[in-house]
C-alpha cells in the first residue's frame, strides 16, 4: 500500500494560530479569572506567569521535539523512540484523557452555545444576580438543553476535524484566532472606562503576597498546565505536523506569551466589571456565567456585549477541543490505518456519550456518584489532577533523560549564542525543575500535603 504523505500545516502564521487557539480556550477566559479571583488575584497570577515559562515552555519544547522529531501520533512517536512498553503507556493515559476532558469541555461549551442564543433573544425578566443566578442553575441541572447544546458543540467539531489537519483545524484556526484578539481588545477597552475599573486593576495586578498558601501555589501550576495544553500530547500530535522550519523554543515562547497575555486581558475585562457592579470576585466556576450576565443586563448595548462574550468563549472552546480530539483521531488514522473521516466520527462518537452523561450529571444523573464525585467532576479531577501532571512528568523525563542528546540539540537549533543560552536553560528545567515541580502538584493533588 502507498505511504500518504503526512499533513503538515501550511504556513508560519498557521502554526502559531492552531498552537495559540490550541492553548487560548476556556481554561484562559473561564477557568483563569474565577480561579485568580478566589485565590486573591494578583500574586496568584504572578505564580501562574512564573509557572508557564518555567515549567510550562520546557515541557511544551519537550512534546515539540518528541512530535516533529517522529512526525507521529503519540502513541507510535513513544513506540517509535523507545524499546520499553512502559513508555507507549504514556501515549495511552494521552488519548484516554484527552476523551475525558473533551466529555467536560464540552458540556461548558454548550452552555456558552445557549448564553449565546440567549444573548440574541433576551435574558427574558430577569436582571438581579439572584435572578440570573436562578435562572442559569435551572438551566444547568435540566435534562434537554444542556445535551443538546452538548451534541451541537461536538458535532461543529466534526465538521472541523473531518476535512483534515490543513483544510479544516488550520483554516478555521485562521480566521477565528484573528477574530478572538479582536474581540479581546475591544472588550479591554470598554471595561478600562468604566468606573471600577481602578479596583478591578489594582485586584489583578498589585500583589499581596500574604495571600499565597501551598494550596494558591498548586493551583497556580495546575492552572498553567491546562491552559497551555500540556501534558496529553495534544503538542506532540500537532508538531508531529510542523515543517523542518518551524523554530521550536520560538514557538513555545510566542505560545506561552500569547495564552498568558490572553488570560490577563481576560482579567482585564472581567474585574473592572466585577467591582463597578458591585459583585464578587471570588464566585468560583459560576464567575463568568452568573456574574457577567447580571452585568450585561445593566449596562447599554448590554445585549450586544454578552453576545459578544460568549461568542468569545466558543471560538476559544472550539479551537480548543478540536486539538483535544486530533490526539486520537491522529492515532487512529496513523497507527490503526482508520480513514480520516471514520476516526474522526469515532472520536466524536465517543465524547458525545460520554459527554451526554456529563451534561446530565448536573440533573438527572445528580446521584450517581464515584468516589463521592459526579461525572463531570469525576472526569475533570481524573484528568485535570491525575493524568495530567503524570504525563507531563513523564513527558518532560523521556525528553529531558532518555531521549538522544543529539535529537534534542538537533530539534530546538539555537542559531545564536542567546539561542544555545536559552537551550541550556530549557534542557535543565526539562530535566530537573519540572519533573520536581510536578511531583509536588501530584502528590497534592493526591492530598499528600
Ligand atoms: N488549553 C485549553 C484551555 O485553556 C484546554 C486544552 C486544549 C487542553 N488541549 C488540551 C488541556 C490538552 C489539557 C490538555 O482551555
Amino acid at each position: 500500500m502507498a505511504q500518504q504523505k503526512r499533513a503538515q500545516f501550511a504556513t508560519r502564521l498557521g502554526v502559531v494560530a492552531v498552537t495559540v487557539g490550541s492553548a487560548v480556550g476556556l481554561g484562559n477566559i473561564w477557568r483563569f479569572p474565577y480561579e485568580a479571583g478566589a485565590h486573591g488575584g494578583a500574586a496568584f497570577i504572578l505564580l501562574n506567569l512564573l509557572f508557564a515559562f518555567v515549567i510550562g515552555v520546557p515541557v511544551m519544547c519537550a512534546e515539540f521535539i518528541i512530535g516533529r522529531h517522529t512526525g507521529a501520533d503519540v502513541r507510535s512517536a513513544f513506540r517509535k523512540l523507545s524499546r520499553g512498553k512502559l513508555w507507549g503507556c504514556v501515549g495511552y493515559i494521552g488519548i484516554g484523557a484527552s476523551i475525558l476532558i473533551l466529555s467536560f469541555y464540552s458540556v461548558v461549551a454548550g452552555w456558552t452555545m445557549e448564553y449565546i442564543y440567549r444573548s440574541i433573544a433576551g435574558f427574558g425578566a430577569a436582571h438581579t444576580a439572584e435572578a440570573l443566578h436562578m435562572q442559569f442553575d435551572a438551566f444547568a441541572t435540566s435534562n434537554v438543553r444542556p445535551v443538546m447544546w452538548t451534541l451541537i458543540f461536538l458535532a461543529c467539531n466534526y465538521f472541523v476535524l473531518a476535512r483534515g489537519v490543513e483544510k479544516g483545524i488550520e483554516r478555521v484556526s485562521n480566521v477565528l484566532m484573528p477574530m478572538l484578539f479582536a474581540i479581546l481588545v475591544v472588550f479591554c477597552i470598554h471595561s478600562l472606562f468604566l468606573p471600577g475599573a481602578r479596583e478591578g486593576l489594582l485586584f489583578l495586578f498589585k500583589p499581596d503576597f500574604s495571600q499565597i498558601t501551598p494550596r494558591v501555589v498548586l493551583s497556580a501550576m495546575g492552572q498553567a498546565f491546562f491552559s497551555l495544553s500540556l501534558g496529553l500530547g495534544c503538542l506532540i500530535t500537532y508538531s508531529s505536523y510542523f515543517s523542518r522550519e518551524t523554530p521550536l523554543m520560538k514557538t513555545a515562547m510566542l505560545t506561552a506569551s500569547l495564552d498568558s497575555l490572553v488570560a490577563i486581558l481576560a482579567g482585564v475585562i472581567i474585574f473592572p466589571a466585577v467591582f463597578t457592579y458591585g459583585q464578587a470576585p471570588a464566585a468560583g466556576p459560576k464567575l463568568v456565567f452568573e456574574v457577567l450576565p447580571a452585568i450585561f443586563s445593566d449596562m447599554p448595548f448590554g445585549q450586544m456585549w454578552s453576545l459578544l462574550f460568549f461568542l468569545l468563549l466558543f471560538i476559544a472552546s472550539l479551537t480548543s477541543t478540536v486539538s483535544m480530539s486530533e490526539i486520537s483521531i491522529a492515532w487512529f488514522c496513523d497507527d490503526l490505518g482508520m480513514k480520516r473521516r471514520t476516526a474522526t466520527a469515532l472520536n466524536i462518537g465517543l465524547a458525545m456519550v460520554l459527554g451526554t452523561l456529563c451534561a446530565l450529571s448536573f440533573g438527572s444523573l445528580n446521584d450517581m456518584r464515584v468516589f463521592g464525585l459526579t461525572l463531570f467532576d469525576l472526569f475533570d479531577y481524573v484528568s485535570s489532577n491525575l493524568l495530567l501532571p503524570v504525563g507531563g512528568m513523564l513527558i518532560s523525563i523521556f525528553a529531558g533523560w532518555f531521549l538522544d542528546r543529539k535529537v534534542v540539540r538537533g530539534e530546538l537549533a539555537p542559531s545564536s549564542a542567546g539561542g544555545r543560552a536559552l537551550m541550556r536553560t530549557i534542557v535543565f528545567c526539562m530535566r530537573y525543575v519540572a519533573p520536581v515541580c510536578i511531583l509536588a502538584v501530584f502528590l497534592a493533588g493526591l492530598g499528600v500535603f
